[in-house]
């Protein structure tokens, strides 16, 4: 049985105040849960309050990106050591909005996910396909050009360490939750194809997380699904009572 895991990622919201905040709120509710994997993925500029936050419960901590070197002049980038420097033990790689408006690819993602793993951070790799190309059929072909080209390489070691989140992008944000057997759909076919490239051993083992409007709602719908393993959560996350409640109904 893979033990669910839902993210909290907080994109680009929250002052350290406020990711305090939310944080202890989330803690209170949540300290001695275990029956789930509970991630907060605040802005870079708390992970550090973030931290000492959680520190001694079994919440754990991520980035939102992470830079595919380990340092150098790379002006604005962040690594893998000053993450783990953080408190971070994950990092969220290739999610849509960092592959429409700052120009990541397939090739980036990879080079991301190799620093992490080299780092020792959990990459949580996302793909996804727009409205446009679900209503031209061309699914499918998105999300294996998107596991071919980020995770394609990686050895059956590496591919262990990973998590992989199906985020359709008609789906972040909008309120419109893809229906629970349309996401089981897309992460049947991720599982199967980890299986073909990788090893069945592999897929077994393998999180799936499920993203785009999660709510209180819709959660417990969502993990009835064989394949789905959890849920990477926007919106909802930033606020004590869905967050907690999504990771409750998770179970
Ligand atoms: P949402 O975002 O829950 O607000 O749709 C999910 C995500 O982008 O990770």
């Amino acid at each position: 049985m893979r033990k669910p895991f839902i993210a909290g990622n907080w994109k680009m919201h929250t002052t350290i105040s406020d990711a305090i905040n939310l944080a202890n709120g989330i803690k209170r509710e949540l300290v001695d849960f275990n029956k789930a994997d509970i991630l907060l993925c605040p802005p870079f500029t708390a992970l550090s309050s973030v931290s000492e936050v959680i520190m001694d419960t079994n919440i754990k901590l991520g980035a939102q990106n992470i830079a595919w070197e380990k340092e150098g002049a790379y002006t604005g980038e962040i690594s893998s050591i000053m993450l783990k420097d953080c408190g971070c033990k994950f990092a969220i790689i290739g999610h849509s909005e960092r592959r429409k408006y700052f120009g990541e690819s397939d090739e980036t993602v990879n080079r991301r996910i190799k620093a992490a793993l080299l780092g020792g951070l959990t990459p949580i790799v996302c793909v996804g396909e727009t409205l446009e190309e679900r209503e031209s059929d061309l699914t499918i072909k998105v999300i294996t050009g998107q596991l071919e080209g980020g995770v394609g390489n990686l050895s059956e070691e590496e591919a262990k360490k990973i998590i992989i989140a199906y985020e359709p992008v008609w789906a972040i944000g909008t309120g419109k939750t893809a229906a629970p057997h349309q996401a089981q759909e897309i992460h049947e076919f991720i599982r199967g194809w980890i299986s073909d490239k990788i090893s069945s051993e592999c897929a077994r083992l393998l999180r799936i997380l499920y993203g785009g409007s999660v709510k209180p709602a819709n959660i417990r719908e969502l993990m009835k699904e064989e394949d789905i393993d959890g849920g990477l959560v926007g919106g909802a996350s930033l606020k004590v009572e869905s967050f907690v409640e999504i990771v409750k109904n998770s179970i």
